[in-house]
C-alpha cells in the first residue's frame, strides 16, 4: 500500500482523523509551553523598575477609565523605525507591575512608553485642556475636566492592594502604611519627599497642573512623565549578552 492510500483511510474516517488531528496539535502545543515551566524567570529583573507611586498609579487609573490605549500603544517593537522614533524598545520587566498592561494593539496617536520627560507639564496641562492649543492638527479628544476633579487618594491603599493581589505583589507594608500620606506629598511642594523617594526612587515630585488643588490631572501627568524613565538605558545590558 502506497502512502497515499494510507493517507486515505485517514480521511475516510472522521473519528481517526479527529484523534490523530488532535495528538499533532497536542504535541505542537507541548512543544511551545514546556520550555516555559524551566525557566527561572521569564521576566528578567532589571534594575530601576519598581511599582508605581501612588500618584502614579492613581494617575495610570485615570488612563485605563478614559481609555487612552484606545489610541495608544505602549510597546516600542524592536524594529528600527520604532526604536529610533521613540527609543529603546520596551522590555518585559517595564511593564510587570501594569495590571492590566497598556501594550495596546491601536496606534491612532503615538505610542506613549518612553513619553516621559519629553513635553513639559504645562505643555501636557493644555494637552489634556485642549489638544488643538498645542498641535493643531490633533484629533486627540479634550479631557478637560481632568484639572477641575479634586483628588484625595481616600482609596489608594486598597487600589495598590488589589494591584499587589496579582501575582507579583510589587507593595510592602511600609508602602501600605504611607500610601496616602505618599499620595499626597508627591505633588505638594511643602511636603518632604524623602520618604516617599526612599519608597519610590526616581519618583518625581512637583506641582505637576500648576494649580493649588491636587487634581487627575496632577495625577495622570505624574504617570505620563514617568513613563519610560525607570530604566537607565545607557547602562542596561540585555541578560543574553551579559
Ligand atoms: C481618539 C484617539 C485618542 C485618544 C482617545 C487619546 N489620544 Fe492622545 N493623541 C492622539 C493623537 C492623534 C495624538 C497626536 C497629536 C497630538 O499630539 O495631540 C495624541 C498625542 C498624545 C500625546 C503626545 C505624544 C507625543 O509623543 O507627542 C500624549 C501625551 C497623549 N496623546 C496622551 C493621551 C492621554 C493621557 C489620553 C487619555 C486621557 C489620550 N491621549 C487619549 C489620539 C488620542
Amino acid at each position: 500500500m502506497g502512502i497515499l492510500d494510507k493517507h486515505k483511510i485517514i480521511e475516510k474516517n472522521a473519528t481517526l482523523l479527529l484523534v490523530l488531528s488532535f495528538l499533532v496539535v497536542s504535541i505542537g502545543g507541548l512543544v511551545q509551553i514546556v520550555p516555559l515551566f524551566y525557566l527561572e524567570n521569564t521576566i528578567e529583573d532589571v534594575e530601576g523598575m519598581r511599582p508605581y507611586s501612588p500618584l502614579e498609579l492613581a494617575g495610570r487609573n485615570v488612563y485605563v477609565r478614559e481609555g487612552c490605549y484606545l489610541c495608544h500603544s505602549q510597546m516600542i517593537r524592536p524594529l528600527r523605525d520604532e526604536v529610533e522614533r521613540y527609543g529603546h524598545y520596551s522590555l518585559a520587566a517595564e511593564s510587570q507591575y501594569d495590571y492590566p498592561f497598556q501594550w495596546g494593539s491601536k496606534r491612532t496617536g503615538p505610542d506613549l512608553a518612553r513619553v516621559g520627560g519629553r513635553y513639559s507639564d504645562e505643555w501636557h496641562v493644555d494637552h489634556l485642556r485642549n489638544p488643538r492649543d498645542v498641535v493643531p492638527e490633533s484629533i486627540m479628544p479634550s479631557y478637560r475636566w481632568l484639572e477641575k476633579t479634586v483628588i484625595d487618594g481616600q482609596y489608594i491603599e486598597d487600589v495598590m492592594k488589589a494591584n499587589a493581589a496579582f501575582g507579583r505583589s510589587p507593595y510592602t507594608d511600609e508602602m501600605f502604611a504611607n500610601a496616602q500620606d505618599d499620595f499626597k506629598a508627591q505633588a505638594d511642594l511643602d511636603a518632604d519627599w524623602d520618604g516617599l523617594l526612599s519608597r519610590y526612587p526616581k519618583a518625581q515630585t512637583r506641582n505637576f497642573d500648576g494649580q493649588a488643588k491636587l487634581t487627575e490631572a496632577d495625577a495622570l501627568i505624574a504617570y505620563l512623565q514617568m513613563l519610560g524613565t525607570l530604566v537607565d538605558f545607557s547602562t542596561f545590558e540585555p541578560a543574553a549578552s551579559r
